[in-house]
């Protein structure tokens, strides 16, 4: 299973701000957005990573992960000249993709909470695994509809009177059939490629699967500057809370076993001194966290 983080795009909605780089390099508490998705796939235990974003962008993610060996991982780097939509992934990344199945996560959402079942579906994936979160206002996402067996009926793109308060977040399990859909899409009323036509024809072929979050599980919005400032003050406590952090990619690589005792060691050698690399000796040094990690 391959993985691609979408992370380009216009981000006008976040004007200043987004006038130099795009949103996902946007500072969630104490690191940058893009590694709340990254560490999704880490979990997932997805290795090859395909990052796609515009040409300002992309030279600061080849920055900060380069060729991601020093995290246990092989990522690559594609460009998207124009936001052509989120299906648009699937054609920029064709090659990267070759005969895989592929999961894409969308590089300004955050999800906080146990997400083993995102493991599940990318190790059981037959066709289409997508995911769906209750919502209060579901017009500005893609609605999933249910029959009283819990049928998927119907899915549609911000529409304006949605038929479910469920919308389906920004993490999309696809076999391989996803590159021959994404490149007999046609763009929308709105120009673009729609991710929603690419599950519309997954539902069409009876290969749709929705799978609900629980509870507890957050899905966090990052439109806004004050969503922004909401999903840093959310870490911000619960990291300072636990003297845990969330996403640290070079914690997580350690936890998965991407990186052994010594890579790891080395890794945090290279990190500037700052209150991370602190962070990150504690962790090394705890035999509490890294019996744990052995499980
Ligand atoms: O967040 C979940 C929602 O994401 C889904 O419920 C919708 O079905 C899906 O269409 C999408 O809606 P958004 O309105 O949030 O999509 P947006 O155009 O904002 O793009 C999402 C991210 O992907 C954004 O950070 C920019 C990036 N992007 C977007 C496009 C269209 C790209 O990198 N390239 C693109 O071509």
């Amino acid at each position: 299973m391959k993985g691609i983080i979408l992370a380009g795009g216009a981000g006008s909605r976040l004007y200043p701000t987004s006038a130099i780089y795009s949103k996902q390099l946007t500072i969630i508490y104490d690191k940058p957005m893009i590694y709340y998705p990254l560490s999704v796939l880490m979990l997932a235990s997805i290795k090859e990573i395909l990052i796609i974003s515009n040409s300002e962008t992309l030279p600061f993610y080849k920055k900060l992960f380069q060729n991601g060996n020093d995290i246990g991982l092989k990522i690559e780097y594609a460009l998207q000249n124009k936001p052509r939509g989120l299906a648009d992934a699937f054609i920029v990344g064709k090659k990267f993709i070759g005969s895989d199945d592929v999961t894409m996560i969308l590089g300004d959402n955050i999800f906080y909470g146990n997400l083993n079942f995102v493991r599940d579906a990318v190790q059981n994936n037959i066709g289409a695994t997508v995911f769906g979160y209750h919502v209060e206002n579901p017009k500005s996402f893609g609605v999933v509809e249910f029959d009283d067996e819990s049928n998927v009926v119907s899915i549609e793109e911000k529409p304006d009177n949605p038929k479910s308060n469920y919308a389906v977040v920004g993490l999309y399990v696809y076999n391989n059939e996803i590159v021959e859909i994404a490149e007999n899409l046609k763009p929308s009323a709105r120009g673009e490629l729609e991710i929603t036509d690419v599950n519309k024809e997954y539902l069409k072929r009876n290969k749709l699967y929705v799978k609900l979050f629980g509870r507890g599980v957050a899905w966090l919005d990052t439109g806004t500057p004050r969503t922004l400032l909401d999903a840093s003050s959310f870490f911000g406590a619960l990291e300072d809370r636990q003297g845990l952090k969330v996403a640290c990619i070079e914690e997580v690589a350690y936890m998965m076993n991407c990186i052994n005792r010594k890579q790891f060691k080395e890794l945090i050698g290279k990190i500037p001194n700052s209150s991370y690399k602190e962070y990150l000796e504690n962790i090394y040094n705890d035999r509490t966290l890294y019996q744990e990690y052995q499980k």
